[in-house]
């Protein structure tokens, strides 16, 4: 979608095209909480109000989806308290903020094998998909116990079983196809990725649907993450020049 000019309530005014998906890798929750002398748990609480401000920027700006990297298959390395801590979070924003997702038209989903979360979580998530269903806004989409080597494995092997079950023939197995086999299979890739707390890696996330997306790297720490900061990397986003191997427009 091409948005001629774009203000915020600051009065910030851009030009360019609002990406429809965005995913970001929220990351710096424990050195925001380091820095000031608090456990790391405390980053990881206010990393939520972030969440909060981010996605309603993204209400704003009509963005389609927005995939937020929440657990990855890798932080189960943690120790346990924090992983707990983690793990009680989407019940936490959900509880608080549902009435007003739904306000918003907001649809939740989740990516990731959500099978093997603590009960409370996934019953919490599933509760939270169930009750957004039939919402059209903006879909959210929380990547829980999610890694996308661990995505793409088996992806292979629900195809190969099919093959065997005579469901697939494997001429039939392309891009488009596989795509469907993914936890994304319902979305369009990534337009966007944007990583906060200085880190310039991927982290095991969304590997095959990134193959085309912008990136953009910021220093802050997840919860500095700010409205004004999420508007900088639209503008940015704005001004790229997406060839897609082919040649400039
Ligand atoms: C990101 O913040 C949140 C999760 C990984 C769940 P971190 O906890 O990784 O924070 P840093 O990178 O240690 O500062
Ligand atoms: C990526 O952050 C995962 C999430 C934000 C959920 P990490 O902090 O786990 O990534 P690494 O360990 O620095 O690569
Ligand atoms: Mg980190």
């Amino acid at each position: 979608m091409k948005i001629p000019l774009y203000h915020n309530e600051s009065g910030h005014f851009f030009e360019g095209n609002v990406p429809e998906h965005i995913a970001i890798i929220m990351d710096g929750n424990g050195r925001w909480a380091q820095k000031r002398g608090l456990p790391r748990a405390a980053g990881h609480k206010e990393g939520i109000s972030a969440v909060v401000k981010i996605v309603k920027a993204a209400v704003k700006c009509g963005v389609k989806v927005l995939t937020l990297y929440t657990f990855s298959t890798e932080n189960w390395k943690r120790p346990k308290a924090e992983v707990d801590t983690i793990l009680k979070l989407p019940q936490e924003f959900l509880h608080a903020y549902l009435p007003e997702l739904m306000a918003n038209h907001v649809r939740i989903h989740t990516i990731g094998d959500i099978e093997r979360l603590p009960f409370h979580t996934r019953k919490a998530v599933q509760f939270a998909v169930e009750r957004t269903r039939h919402n059209t806004g903006l879909q959210l989409n929380f990547a829980l116990n999610y890694g996308s080597r661990h995505e793409i494995l088996h992806a292979v092997k629900e195809i190969a079983a099919d093959i065997k079950q005579g469901k697939l023939t494997l001429d039939q197995v392309d891009e488009q196809k596989f795509s469907q086999y993914l936890y994304t299979a319902d979305f369009p890739d990534p337009d966007l990725l944007i990583r906060t707390g200085g880190e310039k890696r991927l982290s095991n996330y969304l590997l095959w649907q990134l193959a085309y997306t912008e990136f953009w790297f910021t220093d802050s720490l997840w919860p500095d993450f700010s409205e004004e900061e999420f508007y900088r990397a639209l503008e940015d986003y704005g001004q790229r020049n997406r060839r897609y191997g082919g040649l400039s427009g």
